[in-house]
């Protein structure tokens, strides 16, 4: 591998998108902190064939290297479940031409929030807007009672305070999704970084559920090892958890039994290398097979009428995906209509697993 001069290397250093710098044998003689991050350090010293491997990007670097011509190009990049779409200026050094080539210089631009992006906006504002009118024109219609029917009688007027109670939390619950939502997509791209341990994290929420799951006549059973790590944000993960247990609680038999069990994959296909997967299990009515591949889209409940009732956002799902992306894991939900649900959270291992 050749080595640049320092100062194109501070140059690189300078910028804030992605850039690698190919030297003139097309192998990858310098990437930039950004580019490190988002592709991995062990790019550099490849040639630049297996690191971008797209025939869409190969042909303009090649016109780059023997011709000196600059261009443009997509790339898109997948990590875990988290595609990117960049749009990759490429630029020759052609001060630096030898032996008819010439070193090139790549910088990844994220264009994955422009296109499509917006109109799935567009859809979103006018659900979140349906989402709030209609609590909004229910509690209207309560005060209008209260003000005038339910005037003079007490019990008339306690039922319908509680309901309105019971529309304000509905609408705090999904102001309060909403904004973790929004922060999420902000995140989206910054991996988490701490060291969890699922086990801890497991038995937290399924204590602090213990309470709801005995209201509802659910038996809550925990399978885990002695302790599981993954990089990642701990109030995160416990949304996660939380969310697909209160789901599976919710969703499912009552009385019934629902299994939070933790596994370790030796090698999880995707994700290329060892794996934790919780799965939370229930044994309800389960989930049509045409439902399935829409659960995680914003607002989308099977049952409209009973996740209502039940206080639900219809943004649970989404959210966990969400997340779930943001720690390029995998996200797998099985059910099987009359026998029950299972969800599986599959995260890239921190450490080798303490096997109890
Ligand atoms: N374990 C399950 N069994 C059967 N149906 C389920 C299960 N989990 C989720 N669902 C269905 O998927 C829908 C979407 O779930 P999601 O968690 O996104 O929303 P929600 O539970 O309605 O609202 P929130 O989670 O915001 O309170 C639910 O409304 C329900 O119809
Ligand atoms: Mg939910």
């Amino acid at each position: 591998m050749t080595t640049m001069p320092a100062p194109l290397i501070e140059m690189l250093n300078a910028l804030a998108d992605p850039a690698m710098l190919l030297d003139d044998r097309g192998r990858v003689a310098a990437t930039n902190a950004a580019a490190k991050d988002r592709f991995g350090a062990w790019v550099e010293g490849q040639s630049y064939i297996s690191v971008l491997r797209q025939p869409g990007l190969l042909a303009p670097v090649e016109n780059a290297f023997f011709s000196q011509q600059s261009g443009t190009a997509r790339f898109i990049h997948v990590d875990g479940a988290v595609e990117t779409a960049f749009e990759v200026g490429i630029t020759p050094l052609a001060s630096l031409l030898r032996n008819g080539r010439s070193p090139v210089m790549l910088i990844f631009r994220d264009v994955s929030e422009q296109g499509e992006g917006a109109a799935m906006r567009r859809d979103f504002v006018a659900n979140v807007s349906h989402e709030l009118k209609t609590p909004l024109t229910a509690m209207i219609g309560y005060v209008e009672t209260l003000q005038g029917p339910a005037q003079k009688d007490e019990e008339a007027q306690r039922r319908f305070l509680a309901h309105l109670g019971q529309e304000l939390s509905r609408m705090n619950r999904l102001v309060v999704d909403l904004l973790s939502l929004s922060r999420l997509e902000g995140q989206s791209r910054r991996k988490p970084r701490d060291r969890v341990d699922l086990v801890a994290l497991l038995s937290e929420v399924v204590g602090l559920l213990a309470f709801t799951a005995s209201d509802q006549q659910v038996e809550l059973v925990l399978d885990t090892p002695e302790r599981a790590d993954v990089f990642g944000d701990a109030d995160q993960l416990t949304q996660v958890v939380a969310n697909l247990v209160e789901n599976a609680i919710k969703y499912g038999r009552q009385p019934g039994t629902v299994r939070v069990d933790l596994d370790y994959v030796q090698r999880e296909p995707v994700l290329r290398g060892p794996a934790w997967r919780m799965s939370v299990i229930d044994d309800g009515p389960g989930i049509a097979a045409e439902h399935l591949p829409r659960l995680t889209e914003r607002f989308y409940r099977v049952d409209t009428g009973r996740s209502r009732q039940q206080g639900g956002t219809g943004l649970g799902l989404a959210i966990v995906k969400h997340i779930v992306n943001r720690h390029r894991g995998r996200l797998k939900i099985e059910s099987k209509p009359g026998e029950g649900t299972r969800i599986g959270v599959t995260l890239p291992a921190a450490t080798e697993p303490t096997l109890s």
